[in-house]
């Protein structure tokens, strides 16, 4: 899968995250977006994240079913509310689930320094600012995209007591 065939909003969240970093595909179903982020950028590694057994064994199928991806990716079974969190910075997208659970995730990653966070959700987008920045998060970045059920955003958010996102 190239990002040439991939949604607008898979696009457009594969533009707004750091490939530079440690890309973690948070809540990753069946792992589009870290497949995507692999397949654009050669030098990247993902950390697949997906909280339900089943989905998780064909995800390992379904990802190493193409070349050039195989020692820059990992599959991990757990729940982004509980996992380990990198010691070191790290991309993160948290995309397709409600705004409580990033809301929650956020809370997780709120004191570090250094992370890209790239959030979307289908649910009202000005609840999603609201909450974030309730929380003490800004919005770094912004992208209205095309989606089958109409419009959704994508966000790079950050700490607005951090000088940097
Ligand atoms: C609609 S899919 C989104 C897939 C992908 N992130 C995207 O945006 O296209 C939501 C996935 O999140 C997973 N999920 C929901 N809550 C989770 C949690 N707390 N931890 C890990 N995975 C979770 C579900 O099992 C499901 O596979």
């Amino acid at each position: 899968m190239s990002t040439a065939t991939v949604s607008p909003r898979i696009a457009a969240i594969v533009d707004l995250i750091d490939p530079a970093l440690p890309v973690w595909d948070l809540c990753c179903d069946r792992g589009v977006i870290g497949c995507a982020v692999l397949d654009r950028f050669p030098e990247a590694a993902v950390i697949f994240v997906e909280k339900r057994p089943r989905i998780v064994e064909a995800l390992r199928d379904a990802v190493a079913n193409r070349s050039g991806r195989q020692g820059r990716y990992r599959v991990v079974c757990d729940d982004v509310r509980h996992m380990p969190l990198p010691d070191a910075p790290a991309s993160f997208v948290v995309a397709g689930v409600g705004t409580n659970l990033i809301c929650e995730f956020l809370a997780r990653v709120a004191h570090r320094d250094g992370d890209r966070v790239v959030c979307s959700t289908s649910q009202s987008p000005d609840r999603f600012e609201r909450l974030t920045g309730e929380a003490g998060w800004r919005v770094v970045a912004r992208r209205d995209v095309a989606s089958r059920t109409g419009r959704q955003t994508v966000w790079v958010v950050a700490r607005t007591d951090h000088a940097s996102g």
